[in-house]
């Protein structure tokens, strides 16, 4: 069983493109509803955050978990496969959705369907990314990127309040705006240079992607990530075939929150493009975070 983590709902944008490319695989995706949104915590409390959960999906049989979250694979990914994950799980593995989006910017390890489509022809080339300010402080995105493509240049802009104002329902009209100020923020800052390609490096985004493609110029193109993401993941389980689904599971989806199910599965179908009714994550009833950090701080 393959687990799906994130903050709130984004992931299931991520999800969404998973199920459908993998329809022979079960899932387990796990919403932290009670604690999103992530972007606006500082680091700590998103590595901690991050890590309760991950062992939430361990511990409920998942031995390969996707982090289909921007800002906790940006803050919290690398530490948790380093520090965390050899000792605590050595045999489990934790994907993020940098890695993916990274290699088909640089046509790298791309070889699911030939040449990647996002890799622009010449040599020279500028991505923008936007994303939460967390991901963007990280600076996990141009780090990745000129570690791969160092002739590469990225232009990064915050969409502080971007993911909130989906997930609360915003009216569309205000989202258009909204985008549109942050479009034209990050146009600023590319000057004269030709942007290339954008990445909507947070998983809420994909909602608004009308909006990032209405107001950019008309020849920069968007990736889609939550597809990257599946493809790269159809790569990695050719690769590491016991991590696909036992004879003694079925396929299928079940979805879990930290929240409260009903109000999460009503925002939920939204996201997924499909009924998407959530469980409670039993026995984990919604607590301060202070005690979370405190607690592993402890131990
Ligand atoms: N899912 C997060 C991301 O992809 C955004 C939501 C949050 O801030 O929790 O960046």
């Amino acid at each position: 069983m393959i687990g799906v983590f994130d903050s709130g709902h984004g992931g299931l944008t991520v999800l969404r493109a998973l199920t459908t490319t993998l329809p022979d695989e079960r899932f387990l995706y796990l919403g932290d509803h009670a604690y999103a949104p992530y972007g606006m915590r500082s680091n700590e409390e998103i590595y901690q955050l991050t890590r309760r959960r991950i062992a939430d999906l361990f511990e409920r049989g998942c031995d390969l978990v996707v982090l289909a979250c921007n800002t906790a694979s940006a803050v919290a990914l690398r530490r948790l496969q380093q520090d965390w994950l050899p000792t605590a799980a050595p045999q489990k593995r934790i994907l993020g959705v940098f890695v993916p989006v990274v290699e088909a910017l640089t046509a790298q390890d791309w070889y699911v369907r030939g040449p990647s489509p996002y890799a622009p022809p010449r040599a020279a080339r500028t991505v923008g990314v936007f994303a939460t300010r967390r991901t963007v402080e990280s600076r996990s995105f141009p780090t990745e990127i000129k570690a791969r493509a160092p002739s590469m240049s990225v232009i990064q802009q915050p969409c502080p309040r971007l993911a909130e104002a989906i997930e609360e329902g915003l009216a569309d009209d205000a989202l258009r705006r909204g985008v549109e100020r942050y479009v034209g923020q990050l146009l600023a800052k590319a000057g004269r240079t030709q942007l290339d390609l954008v990445v909507l490096g947070c998983t809420h985004f994909p909602l608004v992607g009308d909006h990032f493609r209405a107001a950019l110029p008309r020849d920069v193109r968007v990736m889609d990530q939550p597809d990257v993401v599946a493809q790269s993941l159809v790569a990695y389980l050719a690769r590491h075939p016991e991590f696909k689904r036992r004879p003694d599971e079925t396929p299928g989806l079940e979805l879990l929150t930290s929240g409260d199910p009903k109000a999460v599965s009503e925002i939920a179908a939204r996201f997924y493009g499909a009924p998407a009714p959530f469980r409670h994550l039993s026995g984990v009833e919604p607590e301060p975070t202070e005690t979370l950090i405190a607690e592993s701080e402890a131990q």
